[in-house]
């Protein structure tokens, strides 16, 4: 009976769980931010050319509903740059030019600043193209404002350390990243230098390891003379630039053929789904190489990744023991818990405890884990998937040291604890580090 009742207890209790998480979710995303953090950040004002859609407000300085030509007119004057930058481009030429007007609105009172569903009503394919990159999830630009904003570093941090994680996540909330605003130039989009804004500094060395390497040496002697109104396509170019390699086609999508993704987690490259992503890579490359030498570049780019998986679980290994017997120091719950405070502190250890947003308020001990994975490992990575020989060397050379280091601050750690129970010490830490003016300046201005 009483069992039976369980039973019946436990699909409601489960019904009742999901709807209260549901409801929770929609409660987080109500504040004055937005993402899953919404409620613990105010956005600045500059945030509105970012994200338009959520927080564009038009000045009302200038009234009145103009056509087309007299906002070029007018415009002329106060902004020179924007109107021969337009003038210059696709959108003037022709009987039907693409007016201010067309994407910005033409009252000036209500104002918009472009979101890709503007650019979708003449550029219906690239923009389906790019909302369909959601079906491969995380990393992909459609996604990528939502990623920044639901990661709790951008909420943890104070404001003005994080406020360019949107300038560059907004690749996902207008169109204007690759072709720059007002020229639209399919040539400048095809240029590596096109990508290298957002995609350069440790975590993500695209920049540097592309640069470094024969394609990019190659890119660098030549390019100049290429002729950058052809399509990205084969017979067009002789060495590959990121878009050429990334959105193959000129497809609007750049995670239709990743792998190792940010190489943040261990994959199996093998699986059958990824034989198929690992088979458009291999088509790509042989625009120019033999298949079988692609094939094999790929095979090393993979026996990377597990030489470096290999150490990054050593050190994790070590952490998770001293975390089991109590000897990170300062522990999880020594330390501020603002903004956002947490039922049950914990040191987040790997992959899928969300190491990823480790990086701050952490022990000395999880940091050197945290930069061994962060940028040491991801730098070597995209070394190897890049073709930059020294990058590669330089990476895992930067690991090893990482694991020596991460070691010797374990014995240390052990150490310690070992002197103070042999002298019977127990200091009470708490409270040491959890004020200060750093702390209370977030506390209230975030
Ligand atoms: C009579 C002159 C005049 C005309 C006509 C005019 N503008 Fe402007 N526009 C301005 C001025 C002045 C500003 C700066 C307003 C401010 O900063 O308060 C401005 C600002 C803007 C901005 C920038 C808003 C921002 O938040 O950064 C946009 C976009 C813009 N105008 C688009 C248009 C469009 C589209 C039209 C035609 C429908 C148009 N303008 C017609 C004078 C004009
Ligand atoms: C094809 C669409 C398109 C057309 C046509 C266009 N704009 Fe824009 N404009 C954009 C985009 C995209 C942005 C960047 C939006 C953002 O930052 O959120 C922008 C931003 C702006 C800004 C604010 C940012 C800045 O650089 O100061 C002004 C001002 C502006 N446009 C004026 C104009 C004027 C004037 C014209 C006509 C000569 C014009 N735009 C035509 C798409 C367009
Ligand atoms: C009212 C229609 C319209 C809107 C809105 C519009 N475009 Fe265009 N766009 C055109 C036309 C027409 C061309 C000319 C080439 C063609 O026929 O596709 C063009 C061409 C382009 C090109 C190719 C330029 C080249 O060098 O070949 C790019 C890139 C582009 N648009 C981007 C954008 C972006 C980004 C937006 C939104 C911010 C946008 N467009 C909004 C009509 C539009
Ligand atoms: C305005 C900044 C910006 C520009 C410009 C930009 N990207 Fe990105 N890109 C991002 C961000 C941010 C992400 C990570 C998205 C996320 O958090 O999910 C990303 C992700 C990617 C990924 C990862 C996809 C995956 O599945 O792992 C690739 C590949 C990529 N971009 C290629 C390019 C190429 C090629 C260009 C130039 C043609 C380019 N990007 C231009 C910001 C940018
Ligand atoms: C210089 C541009 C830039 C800045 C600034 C930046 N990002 Fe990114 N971010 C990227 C790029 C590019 C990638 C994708 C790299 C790849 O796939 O190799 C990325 C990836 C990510 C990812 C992983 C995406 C995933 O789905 O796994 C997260 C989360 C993220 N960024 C959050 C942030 C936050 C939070 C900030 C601010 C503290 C920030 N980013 C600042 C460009 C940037
Ligand atoms: C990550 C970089 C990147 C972003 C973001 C991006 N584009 Fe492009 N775009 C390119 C590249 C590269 C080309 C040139 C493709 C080729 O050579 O075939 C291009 C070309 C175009 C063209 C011209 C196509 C042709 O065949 O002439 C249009 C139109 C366009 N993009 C619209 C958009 C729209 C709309 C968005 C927003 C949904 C957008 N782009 C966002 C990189 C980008
Ligand atoms: C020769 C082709 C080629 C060129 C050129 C190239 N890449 Fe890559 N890129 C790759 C390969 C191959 C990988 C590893 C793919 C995997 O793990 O599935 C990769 C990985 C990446 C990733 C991680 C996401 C993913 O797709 O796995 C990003 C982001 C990236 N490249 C951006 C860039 C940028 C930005 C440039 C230019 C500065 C560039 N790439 C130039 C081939 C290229
Ligand atoms: C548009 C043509 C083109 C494409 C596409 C291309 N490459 Fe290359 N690649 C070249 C050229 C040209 C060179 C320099 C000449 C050479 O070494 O063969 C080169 C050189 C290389 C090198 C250095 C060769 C060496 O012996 O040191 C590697 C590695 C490489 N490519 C890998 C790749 C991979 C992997 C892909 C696909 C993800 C790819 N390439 C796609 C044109 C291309």
């Amino acid at each position: 009976m009483r069992r039976r009742l369980i039973l019946l207890l436990l699909p409601v209790a489960a019904l009742l769980s999901v709807s209260a998480g549901f409801v929770y979710v929609q409660w987080s995303k109500g504040g004055p931010g937005s993402g899953l953090y919404s409620r613990y950040w105010s956005p600045d004002p500059v945030q509105g050319y970012w994200d338009p859609d959520n927080f564009y407000r038009s000045p009302d300085s200038v009234s009145g509903v103009f056509d087309g030509k007299l906002c070029v007119q007018c415009h002329e004057g106060i902004t020179p740059g924007i109107v021969a930058d337009w003038r210059a481009s696709r959108h003037a030429r022709g009987d039907n030019p693409v007016y201010c007007s067309n994407c910005h609105g033409s009252d000036h009172q209500q104002l918009h600043m472009p979101t890709p569903l503007v650019c979708a009503n003449c550029h219906e394919k690239q923009h389906d193209a790019f909302l369909d990159e959601a079906r491969y999830g995380f990393p992909s630009h459609v996604l990528a404002m939502e990623r920044a904003v639901d990661a709790p570093h951008f909420a943890d941090k104070p404001k003005a350390e994080v406020q360019s994680c949107v300038q560059c996540h907004s690749v996902a909330t207008k169109c204007d990243s690759c072709h720059t605003r007002h020229r639209f130039d399919a040539a400048e989009a095809r240029r590596s230098e096109a990508c290298i804004t957002c995609h350069s500094g440790p975590p993500h060395p695209d920049d540097e390891t592309y640069f470094a390497s024969a394609h990019g040496q190659l890119y660098l002697a030549e390019g100049k003379n290429w002729d950058w109104s052809k399509p990205l396509i084969k017979g067009n170019y002789r060495a590959p630039t990121c878009a050429y390699c990334h959105m193959d086609g000129g497809r609007h999508q750049v995670a239709h053929k990743s792998l190792w993704k940010f190489g943040l987690r261990e994959i199996n490259p093998h699986t059958s789904q990824n034989s198929v992503l690992r088979r458009r890579w291999i088509d790509l490359c042989s625009d120019c190489h033999e298949e079988r030498q692609a094939t094999q570049w790929l095979t090393e780019l993979d026996g990377e990744r597990k030489a470096a998986w290999h150490k990054l679980y050593q050190a994790e290994t070590m952490l998770k023991k001293l975390r089991s017997d109590d000897l990170i120091r300062p522990s999880a719950d020594e330390r501020p818990d603002y903004p956002m405070g947490s039922l049950w502190p914990r040191e987040r250890i790997g992959f899928f405890e969300g190491q990823a947003s480790a990086f701050y308020n952490v022990s000395a001990i999880e940091r050197d884990y945290f930069e061994m994975w962060y940028f040491d490992s991801l730098g070597a990575y995209k070394s190897a998937a890049h073709g930059d020989a020294a990058g590669v060397r330089e990476g895992h050379r930067k690991m090893a040291a990482s694991l020596d280091r991460i070691e010797s601050r374990a014995g240390r750690l052990r150490q310690l604890a070992k002197t103070a129970k042999e002298n019977e010490l127990s200091p009470d830490l708490s409270g040491l580090w959890s004020s200060g003016a750093y702390t209370d300046h977030n506390r209230e201005h975030n």
